[in-house]
């Protein structure tokens, strides 16, 4: 152990600067990512041990009236064959979801407008009424307004990346957005009491070293309850074709960067990062579970899993939910962790 790197480490947890993310996320030695992937491991056993949180993910609807340079989803794609989940069908997932051991399910999809507040005050009025489970939502942005009102019908939990806090890089990526609006959103999530998700994409081209350093002091300074950090993946049919993808050392970087920094954080391994990883087992490599402690596993059908193709090979996961829960469970446990039965909430999970 390298005395010099440890007072680096501990620097890290008390007050970070971006020259000190700089130093590791710039570092040429393998021997120093190991030290910061084990720094990162003792912080993660003492939080959560060896407790993974699954959280169920139902990607209903992949219309969006977004064109972001980067996304599969976005509205030009005309080779993308759209779809969407009807209420009914989202409900019942969501309570099979339950049913089946989740503790949590996610509601994503495009920023799409068909839905009003009042469908999705419906959809999670329906869900808590049924069965006991944290609800959160990713469904892009809306009215601070909405916002509250979603809060009142019972969703637990805000998802929304601000996929890079560079102003250049974020207007060139996100036509007609706002980075703003966007932060200033994730302030009034937490305002709200929603947990807040945020996290940004790695190796987006034209993204620089010293920005995602930012990004992760932007991370601390929100307070956020969960940090998703995934590599970027180009997709044909996006203004970013044939860019090359993000680099998994950056992710893992990363990912222990964010455990160092906000101890009790969140932190999923991200499916993008799956696709790149050519790892059999990839979505359990024990090193990237150092810093990591949720995974999100996509829930049926099929059909729709094909469909929401924000980037290419996005890995497919079919039949019963209880089944593959069940299995996933096993396939942990022979790691050494166990699937955590509480909601999964930020802070010390015992
Ligand atoms: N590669 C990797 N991740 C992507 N996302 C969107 N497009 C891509 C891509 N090409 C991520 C964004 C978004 C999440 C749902 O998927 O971070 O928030």
């Amino acid at each position: 152990m390298n005395s010099n790197i440890q007072i680096k480490l501990n620097r890290l947890r008390n007050k970070a600067t971006q020259s000190d993310i700089l130093f590791f996320l710039t570092n040429q030695e393998n021997a120093i990512d190991q030290e910061l992937y084990n720094f990162a491991g003792k912080i993660r056993e003492k939080y959560t041990g060896n407790r993974i949180h699954l959280r169920g993910l139902i990607e209903f609807s992949n219309y969006c009236s977004r064109s972001c340079h980067y996304c599969g989803l976005h509205r030009f794609n005309k080779n993308l064959q759209r779809y969407r989940m009807s209420p009914e069908e989202i409900i019942a997932t969501s309570i099979q979801a339950a049913r089946s051991g989740y503790r949590t399910v996610v509601l994503q999809s495009g920023e799409d407008p068909y839905f009003s507040i009042q469908d999705y005050v419906k959809i999670i009025r329906a869900i808590k009424r049924e069965v006991d489970i944290k609800i959160t939502l990713a469904i892009g942005e809306k009215s601070f307004d909405s916002y509250r009102l979603l809060k009142a019908s019972g969703a637990d939990r805000y998802l929304l990346k601000h996929e890079t806090s560079d102003p250049d890089l974020y207007r060139r990526l996100n036509p007609g957005m706002s980075l703003e609006y966007r932060l200033s959103s994730l302030r009034e999530l937490k305002r709200l009491g929603f947990q807040v998700g945020s996290g940004i994409m790695l190796g987006l081209p034209g993204q620089s070293l010293a920005s995602i350093a930012d990004d992760l002091l932007l991370f601390k300074s929100l307070d956020l309850d969960m940090i998703g950090c995934g590599p970027y993946i180009p997709h044909d049919h996006t203004p970013l074709a044939g860019q090359p993808s993000g680099d998994l050392t950056l992710v893992q970087r990363v990912l222990a960067l964010n455990r160092i920094l906000i101890p009790d954080a969140n932190i999923p391994l991200t499916t993008a990062q799956t696709v790149l990883d050519t790892a059999a087992d990839a979505i359990y490599r024990q090193d990237f579970f150092k810093s990591a402690n949720v995974l999100m596993p996509r829930l049926p059908p099929i059909e729709y899993q094909e469909k929401y193709n924000i980037y290419p090979n996005k890995k497919r996961y079919d039949g019963n939910t209880a089944n593959y829960f069940n299995g996933l469970a096993k396939q942990l446990k022979s790691y050494g962790y166990t699937v955590a039965s509480d909601y999964g909430d930020r802070g010390i999970s015992a």
